[in-house]
């Protein structure tokens, strides 16, 4: 990354315990744009990376390891992602319209929350699910596709339905956006679980999925979950609807649990983003409990002589926790983790390090 940025990344942890938490979160809210724009054009061609190809759902993968959803909202990171050395990519979620997402004010005007934790390692972000809506997201695949005609490097396209709808007309909004996804991406991730939106219809889930499931065609559809409560239940709820594969985990909110687990050092950040942003943690604090989800699906899924195929999500960060994950998923992804490593070393050793 520039020099500024691994300047700034050394004083983080220092920032976080001295400046006003208020002035440390506006302070990276309103630069989150920025920054993905400058990461947009940071690389002009490929770095070097080893290969562990990987097949899961008969489509090839370079290697096992891809960006979580979130980063590259709406597929303008898919060049940057690929010279990077992502072995795939997930674009957004993506939603039937466009939608601004959480906006507060700050300064004169206003921005969609995060914030790093950076003595523990993690994150907490509210953004709220910014989209620009699925047609803009495909019409970025179609051109990123036509100009590398990637090889190996799979594109899968995050859909939940639109957080401003409800019932009929929010179930018909993600069928939409299936409908029109449908051959053009590789996969598709059915985003149940983004933890800063309402979720008025959390039930019905078996209904969403049976519906989804009439229009895939080949395009294997994953299903990512917050929590997974009975691994029995989930891997059989997926194979009853024909689902290919399951994503575990997003990011959490169960406050009381995490807060005694981050460094003190991040506390004040903490008590006061979520109590004025509320949002969802990320990084190393939810690494246990995302693995620990795992371990149990990729046993269920084996007890049941399942066809679900794993995405492990949630805390990734060095070439161990890769390690640790490929005991019970062929794939993972990650977002907080690489975030760090981009601002902290030599952007050539992002993907390398780890793969
Ligand atoms: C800023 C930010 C935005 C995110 N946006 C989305 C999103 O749009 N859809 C989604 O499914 N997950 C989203 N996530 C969750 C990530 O995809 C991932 O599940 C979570 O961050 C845990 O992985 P990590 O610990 O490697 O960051 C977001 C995470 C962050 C930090």
């Amino acid at each position: 990354m520039l020099t500024i940025e691994k300047v700034e990344h050394i004083l983080r942890p220092y920032m976080a315990r001295t400046l006003s938490p208020k002035f440390f979160t506006e302070l990276y809210s309103t630069n989150r744009k920025g920054f993905l724009d400058k990461m947009k054009g940071l690389l002009d061609k490929p770095v070097a990376n080893p290969l562990r190809e990987t097949e899961v759902c008969g489509i090839k993968f370079r290697n096992d390891l891809g960006n979580a959803a979130g980063l590259d909202k709406d597929g303008s990171l898919l060049e940057f992602n690929y010279f990077l050395g992502a072995g795939f990519a997930i674009v957004g979620t993506v939603l039937d319209k466009p939608h601004t997402g959480n906006l507060f004010p700050m300064g004169k005007e206003q921005h969609n929350p995060w914030v790093p934790l950076p003595n523990s390692k993690s994150a907490l972000n509210s953004l709220g699910l910014p989209s620009l809506g699925v047609d803009k997201s495909l019409e970025n695949i179609e051109k990123f596709k036509q100009k590398h005609s990637p090889e190996n490097f799979p594109v899968g396209l995050s859909i939940m339905g639109h957080p401003a709808q409800e019932g009929e007309e929010k179930l018909n909004g993600i069928l939409t956006c299936v409908e029109k996804a449908v051959g053009k991406v590789d996969f598709i991730e059915i985003n149940e679980s983004c933890p800063n939106v309402a979720h008025k219809s959390d039930d019905g889930l078996a209904d969403r999925l049976n519906a989804i499931a009439k229009l895939k065609n080949d395009t294997p559809i994953f299903v990512k979950l917050g929590a997974l409560a009975d691994a029995d239940k989930t891997i059989e709820l997926l194979d009853n609807a024909k689902m290919d594969g399951l994503v575990l985990l997003n990011t959490q909110k169960d406050y009381d649990f995490y807060r005694p687990k981050l460094s003190n050092k991040d506390h004040k950040v903490f008590d006061y983003y979520t109590k004025a942003y509320q949002g969802g943690l990320s990084g190393e604090i939810i690494k246990e409990t995302s693995l620990d989800a795992a371990k149990r699906a990729s046993q269920a899924i084996k007890a049941k002589n399942s066809k679900v195929q794993l995405i492990h999500v949630g805390g990734i960060s060095n070439q161990a926790d890769v390690q640790e994950s490929r005991k019970y998923a062929p794939l993972r992804e990650w977002y907080t983790g690489m975030m760090d490593k981009m601002c902290s070393g030599p952007i050539n050793k992002v993907y390398s390090d780890l793969v």
